[in-house]
Parts: C-alpha cells; sequence; structure tokens
C-alpha cells in the first residue's frame, strides 16, 4: 500500500500513539555513573564540567547513597592520586585511593555495582597510560603493571574492573592475574574501541591525566577507522572481555551499530566528558533545548546497539525516567 492509501503520519499523530511505537526506551538500568575520587574532605565542581564534581574520599557516603536510591546499578570509579610517579604505583597500592573508595562504598551496603576504571594516566606523573621507555610507551612491563591494579582493585572488593588503557594484550594479562589470585568470578569490561578523541579534555581536567609530553595517538585508536574498531573487540574478546567497549559515543555510533551486529557479546557506550560538556555549553548559550538534547542522544547511544551507557547524566535520568 502506498500513499494515498498508506498514511505513515497516521501513527504520529498523538501522544499515546507515539508512545505505544517507541522502539527504544531508556531505563535507569541502563546507566553507569563515573565518580571521581580525591582523598580528603568535600566536594569540587570541575570547571569544564559543569554540575560534575570530584568527590573527597571521606564524603563519598551521602553521594552513593542517592545514586543507589535512584536506581542506577553501578558507579565507574577514578582515582585522584595523593602522589604520582613514574609507574603510577598508587594505582597498586592497597592504600591507593581507588582501595580505599571502593571499601568504602562496600562498607556501605548498597547495591551498587563497583566497577573500577582500570589504566595508570592518572597515577602517572607524565601522564601517559603505562611505563614510559625511551619516550615511548613499553607494551609489555606495562601488563605486568595492570594485572597488579586488576588484583589489587579485586581485592579491595571491585565488582568489576574496565582496562581503558588500549595497550595489547591487556585483557589477557589481567585474566590471568585475576585467576591466579582467585578472582575468576570478577568480570572484565573492556574499553576495546577506544579513540585517540578530543572529547576526553573535560575528563583530564576532571582526572588531571593529560600527558605532559606527546598524546596517546601510539595506543588510542585512530578516529576515521571502524574495521580497526571491529578487530580490536575480536581481541578482547578472544582474550577474555566479558562485555567490550566503544569510547567516546556519539561520533562513534556507527562503531556502535557494527559492532552490535558482529558480535553477541554485551556493548558499552561511553557518553564521554566532551560529549555531556557540549551540551551544557550550548544549553548555557541559549542554543539548544538542554532536556530534549540529552534525551535525544542518549535514546540514540541505545538506539545504536549499546546495552550498557556510561553517562554523567545517569544521576539526572534516573529522576526523569520511569523505574
Ligand atoms: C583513561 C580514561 C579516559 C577516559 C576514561 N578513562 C581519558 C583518556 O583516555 O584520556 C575519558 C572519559 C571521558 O572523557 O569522560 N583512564
Amino acid at each position: 500500500m502506498i500513499f494515498p492509501e498508506y498514511r505513515a503520519r497516521r501513527l504520529r499523530k498523538t501522544e499515546g500513539l507515539r508512545s505505544l511505537l517507541q522502539e527504544t526506551r531508556l531505563s535507569v538500568k541502563d546507566f553507569v555513573y563515573p565518580l571521581f575520587v580525591f582523598p580528603g574532605k568535600g566536594k569540587q565542581e570541575i570547571s569544564s564540567m559543569p554540575g560534575i564534581y570530584r568527590l573527597g574520599l571521606e564524603d563519598l557516603a551521602g553521594e552513593i547513597q542517592e545514586i543507589d536510591q535512584r536506581g542506577i546499578p553501578a558507579v565507574i570509579l577514578f582515582g585522584l592520586p595523593r602522589v604520582k610517579d613514574a609507574v603510577g604505583s598508587e594505582a597498586f597500592k592497597e592504600k591507593g585511593i581507588i582501595q580505599q573508595a571502593i571499601q568504602a562504598i562496600k562498607a556501605q551496603k548498597s547495591r551498587l555495582t563497583v566497577i573500577c576504571d582500570l589504566c595508570l594516566c592518572e597515577y602517572t606523573d607524565h601522564g601517559h597510560c603505562g611505563k614510559m621507555e625511551n619516550g615511548e610507551l613499553d607494551n609489555d612491563a606495562t601488563l605486568e603493571i595492570l594485572g597488579e591494579v586488576a588484583v589489587a582493585q579485586a581485592r579491595a572488593g571491585a565488582d568489576m574492573v574496565a582496562p581503558s588503557g588500549m595497550i595489547d594484550g591487556q585483557v589477557q594479562s589481567i585474566r590471568e592475574a585475576l585467576d591466579e589470585h582467585g578472582f575468576e568470578g570478577i568480570p572484565i569490561m573492556a574499553y576495546s574501541a577506544k579513540y585517540a578523541s578530543a572529547f576526553y579534555g573535560p575528563f583530564r581536567d576532571a582526572a588531571q591525566s593529560a600527558p605532559q609530553f606527546g598524546d596517546r595517538k601510539s595506543y588510542q585508536m585512530d578516529p576515521p577507522n571502524v574495521r580497526e574498531a571491529l578487530r580490536e573487540i575480536q581481541l578482547d574478546i578472544d582474550e577474555g572481555a566479558d562485555i567490550v567497549m566503544i569510547k567516546p559515543a556519539l561520533a562513534y555510533l556507527d562503531v556502535i551499530a557494527r559492532a552490535r551486529m558482529e558480535f553477541n557479546h554485551p556493548i558499552a557506550a561511553y557518553n564521554v566528558s566532551g560529549e555531556y560538556s557540549m551540551i551544557e555549553a550550548a544549553a548555557r548559550a541559549g542554543f539548544i533545548e538542554r532536556e530534549r538534547a540529552i534525551m535525544e542522544v542518549l535514546t540514540a547511544i541505545k538506539r545504536a546497539g549499546a546495552d550498557i551507557i556510561i553517562s554523567y547524566y545517569a544521576k539526572e535520568m534516573a529522576q526523569v525516567l520511569e523505574k
């Protein structure tokens, strides 16, 4: 049947019809909320991410309770260490900031799943994601350190680890290290296709993790590539990843859609800092309608095929979405 017998607009006529026919529905259960934790007290608003705060370890409890009460199923933790060094030791110390944060959250008996970002860039004084050798990232030496970080996080009580450094072999090394220490039940959510993106700018301000020299282009992916992303995802699955991630989300919706078609593993997408700040800045300038824009982009990420959405909007979305 074609026009004039078939009229597509018939099904868009009322709010009720549109709601009945909505193909993609966001739920609070889709979301993971990122948290930045520093040693000490209080909270500091991140200047490039209005509305998002770094939280003091000692004042984490209230925030955790609120996130849990809003029905968000998980948080992903990023740490701001007291001291940084060449190998990022605070990432694997028993009393490192993340280990303490996990313990503090777990002591509270919330329902939250605690995921830990697993990378060295917040902990190294040079800001790169691994051990450096003559100005270059030493891939295989970094693997050992990442294994230690994973074990330290698991010992502290992490429910899941999320390696984000794009180091070759990291999923395999981390899986081996976890299994060797009796943590075979801890899943790995791998940042599998992580692009060298301008959209991480505000995060590096939030986590104080900008590289002190050079850039991350020799380990993170080149934005024009999609087949390479599929290879990276395949490698991570072969190495034992339980969930694969694509990051950033918005400029890479095609990558999410392709991955959804090719793989049956759960897919996470990271709606990154720059994607958040872009909406906030445009809304402040009066250029776009903030709430509609947020709903539209998050729905698009799910429509593209993401099962899990990591977003700075998680807390706010929890208040607007049906439970
Ligand atoms: C690395 C890491 C980064 C982000 C998450 N994990 C930054 C980077 O690779 O520079 C970015 C997240 C965001 O922009 O919101 N530990």
